[in-house]
């Protein structure tokens, strides 16, 4: 359990770890090939752990020191993706792609992950039977077999990060190339490709399309995850919350834009620099309007706590959130601290009120446990998160960084990470 007593503004200087969304497909790419894959800046939070203990499971030995991973094959691959640790992690999915592309079968259990709606896997299974896996479903489990995955156009109805990612990994040994149409083009979407291309598989990305040239064995590689533009958001909007001055360092500006023009609206002073950003409250806030949209636009990731921080402001805000019809785990328990938020289909009507005030709250996912140890950091009283496993799966020792910025927040029975 998270403790936060309310009250304290943050100031000062804290640095992004490496993109967990960017660490967990580059992780599953060195299973195209049987050299090395060396990955740097690599975060040390729980859905690493289970990427890790999944490569380690279908054949790879892992070396894991700090921030950097050496992945090396232990001996021949195995086509049978364990159950617990896919049904842990939605990203588990992805090893789907390359164990078909490698070994010309595979077996994967359908994923779970987060609880923010239904989220299929229509779209990975609708383009690797594109590019000529066979694919039956069966009590859970796809079973997929091609001899040789061939290179085709695919377009996807939605451009799914995952969905991209999937076909991008298994493009890369396929025959030819794979064109993906309406791709996602998040940065770690990016990064992945680009990861993949210094594997020897060239990707190119054009306006309406990436494309991916396989076709040859994939070499090893040495490659550094781009930072964590969630995480450095959520502080970004810690320090904004909180009315402090907080510097993020070693991020990358221009993946941070939505947010920034969004804090910029709503009355929060921003600054920024080659590889840091900077928030400064400059009086109150003001209410906004905004709906998640893919990259580039405003991320889902971070609506969350963004709410959080709307519940504050003078005013009114409507948050309209398109990418998972779900995600609104938050709410409730921000209603039970004091915000004015009323839920109409897809959207949140926010009324910003005075101050709210701490309680007992549970994080239903990754996202909405940071919006609560948000709110808690400007609370009156004190305020108690729950299900903070959710929170180490996708933040590397949150409360220690934020304890850094001035917060008074601990973890109570916390146990050690790897
Ligand atoms: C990834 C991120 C997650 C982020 C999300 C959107 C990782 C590990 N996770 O999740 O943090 O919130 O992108 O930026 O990178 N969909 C389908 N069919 C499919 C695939 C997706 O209908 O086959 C739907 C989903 O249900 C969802 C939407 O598409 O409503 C977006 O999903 P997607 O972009 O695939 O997100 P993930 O890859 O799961």
């Amino acid at each position: 359990m998270i403790v936060v007593r309310g009250g304290r503004s943050l100031f000062g200087r804290v640095r992004a770890a490496g993109a967990k969304n960017a660490a967990l497909p580059a992780i599953f790419a060195s299973l195209l090939t049987s050299e090395p894959v060396e990955l740097l800046h690599v975060p040390c939070l729980r859905d690493v752990e289970t990427a890790v203990e999944l490569v380690e499971a279908l054949g790879k030995e892992v070396l894991w020191e700090g921030g950097r991973l050496v992945i090396r094959e232990a001996g021949p691959l195995s086509p049978r993706a364990p159950e617990g640790l896919v049904r842990r992690m939605r990203a588990s999915f992805l090893v789907l792609g390359p164990l078909v592309a490698r070994l010309g079968e595979a077996q994967v259990p359908l994923p779970g992950g987060c609880a923010i709606g239904t989220r299929p896997v229509d779209l990975h299974l609708k383009g690797l039977s594109a590019l000529g896996a066979e694919l039956t479903v069966r009590g859970g489990w796809v079973h997929a077999r091609a001899p040789r995955l061939q290179g085709r156009t695919v377009y996807l109805d939605y451009p799914s990060v995952g969905a991209t990612e999937q076909l991008l990994l298994a493009g890369a040994l396929a025959d030819r190339e794979t064109v993906v149409l309406n791709p996602a083009r998040e940065p770690e979407v990016v990064d992945l490709s680009r990861l993949l291309s210094a594997m020897g598989a060239e990707t190119h990305w054009e306006e309406d399309r990436v494309t991916v040239k396989g076709g040859r064995e994939l070499s090893g590689a040495s490659w550094e995850v781009i930072p964590d533009r969630i995480e450095a958001g959520t502080f970004l909007l810690a320090g904004a919350i909180t009315g402090g001055k907080v510097r993020v360092e070693g991020v990358i500006p221009e993946h941070l834009g939505a947010l920034l023009v969004k804090l910029g609206e709503a009355g929060v002073g921003v600054e920024l620099g080659g590889d840091w950003v900077e928030v400064a409250a400059k009086g109150g806030l003001r209410g906004v309007n905004l709906e998640t949209r893919p990259y580039p636009g405003f991320p889902t990731d971070l609506q969350p706590p963004m709410v959080s921080l709307l519940s504050l402001a003078r005013g009114e805000s409507l948050v309209t959130e398109t990418v998972f019809e779900g995600r609104f785990g938050h709410v409730g328990e921000l209603l039970r601290m004091g915000a004015s938020i009323r839920r109409q289909g897809a959207s949140l009507l926010i009324r910003g009120v005075e101050g709210l005030t701490g309680t007992r709250t549970l994080a239903s996912d990754i996202r909405a446990g940071a919006a609560l140890v948000l709110a808690g950091l400007v609370a009156q009283g004190t305020t108690y998160v729950e299900g903070t496993e959710h929170i180490h799966r996708g933040y590397e020792n949150l409360t220690e960084k934020l304890r850094e910025l001035g917060a008074w927040i601990w973890e109570e029975g916390r146990e050690s990470s790897r």
